[in-house]
């Protein structure tokens, strides 16, 4: 008697088991995953590690066929595709605003890496990467927007991290937008990608179709580097190129920095009085138009003033210095000979442009010659 009735509560639990086995519940030790996340759980220093205590079994039967199990301090998720890895904090939840595995981010590849910048952190995901950093807080980068934002160097280009999602209209031809704290990447369908760095920030493009902004810009953290003025960046790195040159026995001297909307004014007035408007307007910007006015250029000669503001000024030391190294410390010859279509300017060998030596790297590694050419910028030969 006492046999059968033990036969019987036996059955129960075997069926109770299989009911438990038949939901998207499994906790047995059998699942094939269970062994890499407990592998990942104790390779991050398990119950005492960040992730604490287990508060759910391992949960199977998600997108792809993938696991999840959930401890007090984060997640790990599998999958076959991706492996096992942590999801936690911020990252985890703006991953979650996202459809969890099930939405365009998929599976995390990674964990998250908070190594970088101002104490910055990223995670890599099937669909995109998401950034998290303390004055921006959680935000997805994918598709276009992130293929633009990875070709300039991610969170060390002038962009920095991403301070919004990207946001879309449309919806056969879509416009899709995503704010970072330098600037705008802009995606439209068909036509490719667009950057517009913010005002004030080092890649900020000024040209004849985009002035300084607001037009009487002044930056507020201009030095004195030779007899002008620079951006306090863009004038260490200058003096850095100029000891460089030295050191191959070239001499560089600094002509003209800074100059205000009210100076820019008076130079373009005065060639203007000189060769008439038209032939002014491929030599000299007008007032609110000059890249001079951003505090991030400067136009460099000789110490014997040989070709000085002279297409010549290519062929000299100086000129030719600069031609081969002005990249390696973050400036450009921003308007290069036989690109006047795109620059609206004749060839100025003398004017170099700091945009940093990210995007200057960039440029050069990839053949880019103008900044229109490489952030995506209409051409701006006119007014
Ligand atoms: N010479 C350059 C184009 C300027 O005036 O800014
Ligand atoms: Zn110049």
């Amino acid at each position: 008697m006492k046999r059968v009735r033990f036969l019987q509560v036996a059955l129960t639990a075997v069926a109770a088991l299989s009911l438990f086995l038949s939901g998207t519940v499994v906790a047995t030790a059998a699942t094939p995953d269970q062994g890499a996340v407990a592998t990942k759980y104790a390779s991050v220093g398990g119950a005492r590690g960040y992730l604490g205590r287990p508060v759910t079994p391992l949960r199977c039967g998600l997108a792809a066929g993938g696991c999840y199990r959930q401890y007090s301090g984060g997640s790990i998720y599998w999958s076959s595709a991706s492996g096992a890895h942590v999801a936690l904090g911020g990252i985890r939840a703006r991953w979650g605003t996202f459809g969890w595995e099930s939405g365009f981010l998929g599976y995390p590849l990674t964990d998250e890496n908070c190594t970088l910048v101002s104490r910055g952190c990223v995670q890599k995901f099937q669909g995109g990467l998401i950034y998290w950093q303390s004055s921006v807080g959680a935000h997805a980068a994918h598709g276009g927007i992130l293929s633009k934002y990875a070709q300039m160097g991610y969170e060390n280009s002038p962009l920095g991290y991403p301070r919004s999602d990207e946001a879309c209209t449309g919806t056969t031809s879509k416009t899709c937008t995503q704010q970072f704290l330098g600037g705008t990447i802009v995606w439209r369908t068909g036509k490719g990608t667009s950057v517009t760095p913010s005002s004030g920030s080092i890649g900020y493009v000024v040209n004849k179709r985009r002035p300084n902004s607001p037009i009487g810009r002044a930056p507020s953290d201009l030095v004195v580097v030779g007899n002008q003025y620079l951006r306090r960046e863009a004038a260490n790195q200058l003096l850095a190129m100029v000891r460089g040159a030295a050191g191959s026995g070239v001499g560089i001297t600094t002509v003209s920095g800074f100059r205000s909307y009210w100076t820019q004014l008076a130079v373009y007035n005065q060639y203007v009085a000189q060769y008439g408007r038209a032939y002014a307007d491929t030599i000299s910007a007008r007032a609110g138009y000059s890249e001079h006015q951003t505090g991030l250029v400067m136009d460099i000669g000789n110490p014997n003033g040989a070709c000085g503001l002279s297409a010549c000024f290519a062929t000299t030391p100086a000129g030719a210095f600069a031609a081969n190294n002005a990249w390696r410390y973050g400036f450009i010859v921003r308007y290069p000979n036989g690109y006047t279509a795109i620059t609206g300017y004749a060839f100025e060998p003398w004017h170099l442009r700091y945009v940093g030596v990210r995007v200057s790297t960039a440029m050069h590694n990839l053949g880019y010659r103008t900044l229109e050419q490489y952030f995506g910028l209409p051409a701006a030969p006119n007014y």
